[in-house]
């Protein structure tokens, strides 16, 4: 069962977050760090960037990305690899040697999956993998119904995602459909797990995590099966609990 915290505000859900990683990177200079995107992480970046200017060293840590979207060059703004660049690795001097994300733009996206799969194994596996959700309940890009089984596989959009992430992305810009994603079987392979919610829209999804079955109907209710799960939450999201 997952160790649960609960904090008052967003604000505070993103400080504990980034607190845990800070700790985790001084006890492990060279962690091997999962990384999320999406709006609820942006704070978390933001606190920790602050420990570096503050002196936390990030030279030694190596990151992978969650996911990644299928046909966004590497340089799209809205690309998952962009967003981690701008909010996280450049400001804390990570260099792309040391940043590891599925590529949205390699010709044979099935080969890129088995790929990133071999490269998170080669650097000895996810010590600590930081988590979102989406409304329904996924992680990464693992959508209901989601096999527990999958390593990094190819997938596609659930409608209630291409909704929730629209406002990624220029009206009049083609939104991609398809993702590159760590699987459930990836995810749970992670030494550590720790999952942030906030917010009123992820209320339903997080006490379908937390206190309904262990579903393929809730992506995250898989980390009911993670020995070492830690989820942290603001008051609104954990007001179904
Ligand atoms: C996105 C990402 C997830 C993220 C989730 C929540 O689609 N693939 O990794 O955790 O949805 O995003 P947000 O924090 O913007 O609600």
């Amino acid at each position: 069962m997952a160790d649960v915290r609960v904090f008052g505000t967003a604000l505070d859900a993103a400080s504990a977050t980034a607190d845990e990683i800070a700790a985790a990177v001084k006890a492990k200079p060279d962690l091997v760090l999962g990384v999320a995107t999406g709006a609820t992480v942006v704070p978390v970046y933001r606190r920790l960037v602050a420990a570096h200017h503050a002196g936390l060293s990030f030279a030694g840590v190596r990151c992978f990305s969650l996911d990644e979207y299928v046909g966004l060059p590497a340089m799209h703004g809205s690309s998952y690899r962009a967003e981690m660049r701008a909010q996280f690795y450049n400001p804390v001097g990570l260099p792309p040697s040391q940043c590891f994300a599925p590529d949205g733009m390699a010709d044979d996206p099935l080969a890129e999956a088995a790929r990133y799969e071999a490269a998170i194994a080669r650097a000895g596996g996810v010590d600590l993998q930081l988590l979102g959700i989406g409304v329904n309940g996924h992680i990464g890009f693992n959508e209901p119904p989601a096999d527990f089984n999958q390593g990094v596989h190819v997938t596609d959009l659930a409608s209630t995602t291409l909704v929730a992430n629209r406002r990624f992305f220029q009206p009049s810009e083609m939104q991609p459909t398809r993702a590159i994603t760590m699987g459930v079987r990836t995810i749970l392979s992670a030494r550590k797990l720790l999952l942030i919610a906030t917010g009123l829209g992820k209320r339903d999804a997080i006490a379908a995590a937390l206190r309904g079955p262990v579903s393929p109907a809730c992506p995250a209710s898989s980390l009911q099966m993670h020995s070492n799960a830690l989820v942290i939450l603001d008051a609104d999201a954990a007001s179904g609990l």
